[in-house]
């Protein structure tokens, strides 16, 4: 038997270790005689009394059987239950559940990273531009939070701190008045999707979204069997015209419509008061709840803040979501949730079910963020850069392809729509594609519609990660693509 001593853990654990994989993985069969302790000992160089530890602690286990007089041998009785662990390769294969399956087949999850080639002048939404200061920020507010850090179980709606500065956050930012009692942590807007979902979705009933709509709401509320509805957007948001009037013209009710009023995701109009009203009153009509899903409202380039739909809203119907996803990263996965008064039990319950709550540290540290000062910094740095690249992006647009592109969107957030008319959403395909061999990620909006398709060619064109110069020297290079190409 080749025993190597791994350094991981003390001695007698790593010569017990070894021996107990030789005996799990059939080098050493039941029956067979373990080597003596002290030639053993003198092979590995280490004290006697190491080995015996090491056999004492397999013996007690019932991996040997150590009769006096007979050696020590590997358990008989392990005869046969070794082959059945470890013949057949693979595991026996699960029956999903209906969600799992629907995970399987929809593969909600976007690839990470690794092979994905590294493009020069990569346009991709989603991801948020980060700077050293903010980062050495985020290290010393967890080095703050890690002094005395949270025990016992958090509080499922959240760190009280957090929720505190939340409430200022959104009070200034958005002139939202929220109780920090009905704001709820959780690990970012997927898990509000869901939570919400969960809450008062049975199978089959209505949901109404925009189309073309955020993939990661379409998928939270398919998956758990609601029957989407996705409604048509102009450049003013969701038509609310076309909200469905009649509940019985469907075998279940509507009970939820989700919305991006401030920035409709992904074409970018802003919902007018007048929609914005109108879409309470059906609310209230049919009894229905509506998610105000408000990704990206930190970074507002032009006009002011805008209110917010639950600020209008006196019927309280309004869940309101907000993320830390787009004004800090996604891997720190928090978001949180206003919730009506009703909500917050109900809602404490699922949290608690699911998860007991969103890690204390990383809250805490979120916390430390705000009251330190830094967060404003950051969001201030990262708004005025924001301006700059989206300034670059729509300028370099017009220089290279004049008016016979139109630019959706571009007012808020970190990213727009680039659209020609003239064009045929077909096109997008061949453009994506020499594009990336050439060094430029540019992305097709397709994905992001439900039951119909982009009538002619859109491009999805995320601009946090570039420096305006990068972006002037992509769509340059893209223009001449394009004008080989058409
Ligand atoms: C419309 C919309 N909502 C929310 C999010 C953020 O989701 P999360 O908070 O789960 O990271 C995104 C991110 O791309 C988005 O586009």
């Amino acid at each position: 038997m080749f025993i190597r001593l791994d350094g991981e853990g003390p001695i007698y654990r790593q010569i017990y270790r070894q021996v107990r994989d030789a005996i799990l993985a059939g080098q050493l069969p039941p029956g067979s005689r373990l080597p003596a302790t002290r030639p053993l000992a003198r092979k590995l160089g280490v004290a006697r009394i190491t080995v015996i530890q090491a056999y004492e602690q397999l013996d007690a286990e019932g991996y040997l059987d150590s009769r006096r007089g007979a050696g020590t041998r590997v358990a008989a009785a392990l005869e046969g239950l070794l082959e059945a662990r470890f013949t057949g390769h693979d595991a026996p294969i699960p029956r999903l559940s209906s969600l799992a399956r629907y995970a399987a087949d929809n593969r909600p999850g976007r690839p990470v990273g690794r092979n994905t080639p590294i493009l020069d002048w990569d346009f991709q939404y989603g991801r948020p531009a980060v700077s050293r200061e903010m980062l050495s920020d985020w290290r010393r507010s967890l080095r703050q939070a890690a002094i005395s850090p949270r025990i016992g179980y958090p509080d499922p709606m959240g760190e009280p701190d957090l929720r505190e500065s939340l409430a200022a956050h959104l009070r200034e930012h958005r002139g939202l008045l929220a109780d920090p009692a009905r704001i709820m942590v959780v690990s970012g807007t997927q898990q509000a999707l869901d939570l919400i979902g969960r809450c008062i979705l049975n199978p089959g009933d209505g949901v109404v979204l925009e189309e073309p709509q955020y993939q990661g709401t379409r998928h939270a509320f398919s998956a758990i069997g609601a029957r989407l509805l996705g409604l048509p957007v102009d450049g003013d948001g969701l038509r609310t015209a076309t909200l469905p009037d009649d509940p019985g013209h469907y075998e279940a009710p509507i009970k939820l419509a989700c919305v991006t009023p401030s920035h409709q995701f992904p074409l970018g109009g802003v919902l007018p008061v007048s929609r914005r009203l109108a879409l309470l009153q059906w609310a209230s009509r049919q009894d229905a709840w509506i998610i105000e899903d408000d990704y990206d409202s930190d970074y507002r380039h032009e006009g002011g803040t805008l209110q917010s739909l639950y600020s209008l809203d006196r019927s309280r119907r309004v869940i309101y979501i907000g993320t830390f996803s787009k004004v800090l990263f996604p891997g720190l996965r928090l978001g949180y949730l206003v919730l009506p008064s009703t909500w917050v039990e109900p809602m404490r319950q699922l949290k608690w079910l699911n998860d007991r709550g969103s890690p204390a540290l990383e809250q805490r540290a979120l916390a430390e963020l705000f009251r330190s000062g830094a967060f404003r910094r950051h969001l201030e740095r990262n708004a005025r850069q924001l301006s700059e690249r989206r300034e670059a992006l729509v300028a370099a647009l017009r220089e290279h392809f004049g008016q016979a592109v139109e630019i959706l969107g571009a007012r808020a957030g970190m990213h727009l729509v680039a659209r020609w008319p003239d064009h045929p959403p077909e096109q997008s395909t061949a453009l994506i594609q020499t594009a990336a061999k050439h060094g430029i990620g540019i992305y097709a909006t397709s994905p992001y519609y439900l039951h119909s398709h982009p009538t002619s060619l859109e491009l999805l064109l995320g601009y946090a990660t570039l420096e305006p110069e990068q972006i002037r020297e992509g769509i340059k290079r893209l223009k001449k693509l394009w004008s080989v190409l058409h």
